[in-house]
């Protein structure tokens, strides 16, 4: 199949020290060179193309850039072995939408070890409804398990829980069987939280203050923290002895304000998560878990589908935590 001229997509540019973004008609030979182009057909919004759109944090270094750090569709050529055309196709991270052209576009061309086959089980908009988010939530699970946690071990507090992490965090780790305490600031949501299968409803507010003790009464099991900042600090004085959590964002802060007592004392295990330069190996088994696991029931109830053009709003909401569950882009609308 012979490649339109031109295709759409978001891009963020600069002029002088004003950040202006907008959907683009570009052609072709804009795209970079590289071992294989991507039909896209979703992408997704996450909290890093917030930060992105908006120039809230110097995500993209050059411009002009095609934001969006993710991507799903159909290879349309290809340089290597690996792939022929009419493969589907998943992307996250590698930088993609920071300094190499993104995902919210329809077009992408990318070095071919960024990209993954879709397992089976998952169709391309499945796969952008999981997106960054949903790769984040099962390699924060990952991590936890790999550090001891099972499902009798207690309760597991999911943090920023309404929002894309969160959610499909709370929905991966009810489904493997855990007691999850969903914390979130929008307690609206209570109802969502429980259809995804939390087992209690913290409000945002009991964690808000400085921690008083470096050592609180002994609560969790495990946690997924993607807000940092005081709530993280508390929940490191609550762990219980020997558990495990997995800290992947700063949604309410980077700072982080604790002392090594929960460590030395308690052997709390704070293990890092980062999706972006996740290794090949990790990722493959991560999205073959999510492909066999997640419910598609829950993964629908968590999403909503935009168009490319909202994204400059979208863009402004999931700074203030705004969005519920996962946007999914449509990009050719
Ligand atoms: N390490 C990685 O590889 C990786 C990958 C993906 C994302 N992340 C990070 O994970 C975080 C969440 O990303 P996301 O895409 O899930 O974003 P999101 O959809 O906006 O979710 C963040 C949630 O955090 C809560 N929140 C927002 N502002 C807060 C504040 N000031 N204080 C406390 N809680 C707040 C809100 O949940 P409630 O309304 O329920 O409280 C919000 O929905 C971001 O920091 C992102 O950078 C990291």
């Amino acid at each position: 199949m012979t490649l339109n001229k031109t295709y759409r997509a978001f891009v963020v540019d600069r002029d002088g020290e004003k950040l202006i973004s907008g959907i683009q008609e570009l052609d072709i030979s804009a795209l970079p060179d590289a071992d294989v182009k991507v039909r896209v057909q979703w992408s997704s919004l996450n909290y890093k193309d917030g930060l992105a759109i908006t120039g809230a944090a110097p995500i993209i270094r050059k411009t002009p850039m095609t934001a969006g750090i993710d991507f799903s569709g159909i290879v349309e050529e290809s340089a290597i072995e690996d792939f022929v055309p009419g493969d589907e196709v998943v992307l996250t991270g590698w930088g993609v939408g920071e300094t190499h052209p993104g995902g919210f576009a329809q077009l992408a061309s990318v070095q071919g070890d960024w990209l993954e086959k879709l397992p089976d089980g998952l169709d391309p908009k499945n796969a952008m409804a999981i997106g960054t988010a949903g790769l984040t939530s099962m390699l924060c699970v990952m991590g936890l398990e790999n550090n001891g946690l099972k499902p009798s071990s207690g309760p597991v507090i999911v943090t920023g829980a309404a929002g894309g992490v969160g959610s499909l965090a709370v929905a991966i780790l009810s489904d493997l069987g855990y007691e999850v305490s969903a914390l979130t600031g929008r307690k609206d949501y209570s109802e969502f939280l429980t259809n995804l299968g939390a087992k209690e409803i913290i409000g945002r507010n009991e964690f808000s203050e400085e921690v008083s003790k470096p050592l609180l009464s002994e609560r969790w099991a495990g946690a997924v923290d993607v807000v940092g900042g005081k709530i993280l600090a508390k929940i490191i004085s609550q762990m219980k002895y020997g558990a495990p959590l997995a800290a992947c964002g700063l949604a309410g802060g980077s700072e982080l304000n604790t002392t090594v007592l929960p460590f030395i004392l308690r052997g709390v295990k704070l293990i890092g998560i980062d999706s972006v330069m996740c290794p090949k190996p990790l990722r493959v088994s991560a999205w073959n878990r999510i492909a066999k696991q997640i419910s598609k029931e829950k993964l629908s109830s968590i999403t909503n589908i935009h168009s490319m053009s909202d994204l400059d709003g979208l863009g402004k909401d999931i700074l203030r935590g705004a969005i519920r569950g996962r946007i999914v882009i449509d990009v050719n609308k």
